[in-house]
């Protein structure tokens, strides 16, 4: 019997990951910590919340007692951390938010951690989830690997690289046995309409503006977010104590060329004329500081435990657009109140 703490699990990828170790792990006991911000959705979770192996809890991170309180009476074995703020525009435009959660909120769990855990360190760990953001911005060649230096352009990536660098300093100062992975762009199913790929959607479906940045050159790598699943699930099983695991798709897209298939996937799944919703692509005026080029090399993951993903990108996209269009209620629900006013703010009502 494991009992396991899953921090942010109401977001996208937390979502995910809590209905892989809920449903693969029956005999494990699972709580879901998660604050429910504007990117928390319990919708998400729907088709497990009544499992016995399952509990949520609406909290905050930084929260110390809260979180004292949790290790006190569940005992956890095991931490999946992946409660953040997420979003690099909000991060340029409230950093505090982000030093907030991402900093101060994972070194409270740390704490945490060390404290219920001082005296038997052996079976126990804490697994925090990061970014490839941490790397910095790349140039027309090169791939980021663990040993890639750090150097964080936003006050999103500069976060979570103080995040991670804390989390190490846990594991050579006081022995917390703790393991990180560092991942790349995700993309599928419950994705907040503030990132890339669900707005796009959602502005096709409604025939409005695609906002592109810049002039679409920027390259991200992408990957199915239920392939980040379950390398966490297998990291968080098999990945070595103190280690650093890179995760990334083998699949780099220049925004525009992205952007341009999900046009002829949506022409094709709402039958329209083909180039139909190329016509709603707008450039507009760029983020700030706007990262390059990601590119992920997990040859550590994919040697050492035997991960790969298991999707070819076309084919994720065409299932990720079929659970947007299949799920417009989702969308519909969540596009009201604060969102609402964050994308006037964002896009000034284009
Ligand atoms: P998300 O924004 O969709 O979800 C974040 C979740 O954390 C939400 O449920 C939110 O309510 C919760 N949360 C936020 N602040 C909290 C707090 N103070 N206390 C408790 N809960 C809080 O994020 P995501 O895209 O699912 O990302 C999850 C993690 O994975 C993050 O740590 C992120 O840095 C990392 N990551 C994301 C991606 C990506 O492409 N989305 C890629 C690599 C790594
Ligand atoms: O690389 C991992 C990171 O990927 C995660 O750590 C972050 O949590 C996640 O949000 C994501 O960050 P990005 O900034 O790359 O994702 P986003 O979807 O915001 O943007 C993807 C690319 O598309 C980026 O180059 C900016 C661009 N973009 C984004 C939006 C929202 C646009 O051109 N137009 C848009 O409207």
């Amino acid at each position: 019997m494991k009992n396991i703490l899953i921090t942010g699990g109401a977001g996208f990828i937390g979502s995910h990951v809590v209905r892989l170790m809920v449903n693969k792990y029956p005999q494990y006991s699972v709580v879901n910590l998660d604050a429910l911000t504007y990117a928390g959705n319990l919708e998400n979770l729907k088709d497990v919340e009544y499992k016995t192996n399952y509990e949520f809890v609406k909290g905050d991170i930084t929260d110390a007692k809260l979180v004292s309180r949790l290790f006190a009476t569940h005992r956890f074995d095991g931490v999946i951390h992946l409660a953040a703020e997420s979003h690099v525009d909000r991060s340029i435009s409230n950093p505090l938010e982000f030093i907030n959660t991402n900093i101060l909120g994972t070194v409270n769990l740390l704490n945490a951690a060390r404290m219920e855990w001082k005296d038997v360190m052996d079976g126990k760990r804490f697994y925090h989830i990061s970014t490839d953001e941490v790397y910095g911005s790349l140039g027309e060649t090169g791939l980021f690997t663990e040993t890639t230096s750090y150097d964080p352009r936003s006050p999103y990536s500069a976060s979570k690289a103080s995040s991670d660098h804390l989390v190490r300093a846990y594991y050579h100062t006081y022995g917390l046995p703790v393991v990180i992975s560092n991942c790349s762009n995700n993309y599928g199913p419950n994705q907040f309409p503030e990132k890339l790929l669900p707005l796009a959607i959602n502005n096709i479906l409604n025939n409005k503006p695609i906002p592109v940045y810049g002039k679409g050159e920027n390259i991200r790598d992408w990957l199915y977010v239920e392939d980040h699943a379950v390398a966490i699930d297998t990291i968080f099983h098999n990945g070595k104590l103190g280690e650093t695991y890179n995760i990334g798709g083998i699949n780099e897209w220049k925004n525009i060329d992205l952007i341009h298939l999900l046009c002829k996937v949506m022409d094709k799944a709402l039958g329209r004329a083909p180039g139909a919703s190329e016509q709603l692509i707008t450039f507009v005026k760029d983020r700030a500081g706007h990262d390059q080029r990601y590119a992920i090399d997990s040859s550590k993951l994919m040697n050492e435990l035997g991960w790969k993903p298991s999707l070819q990108f076309e084919e994720g996209l065409e299932k990720t657009v079929s659970w947007y269009l299949e799920n417009q209620n989702w969308m519909k629900r969540i596009l009201s109140g604060e969102y609402e006013s964050y994308y006037q703010d964002q896009y000034g009502g284009r």
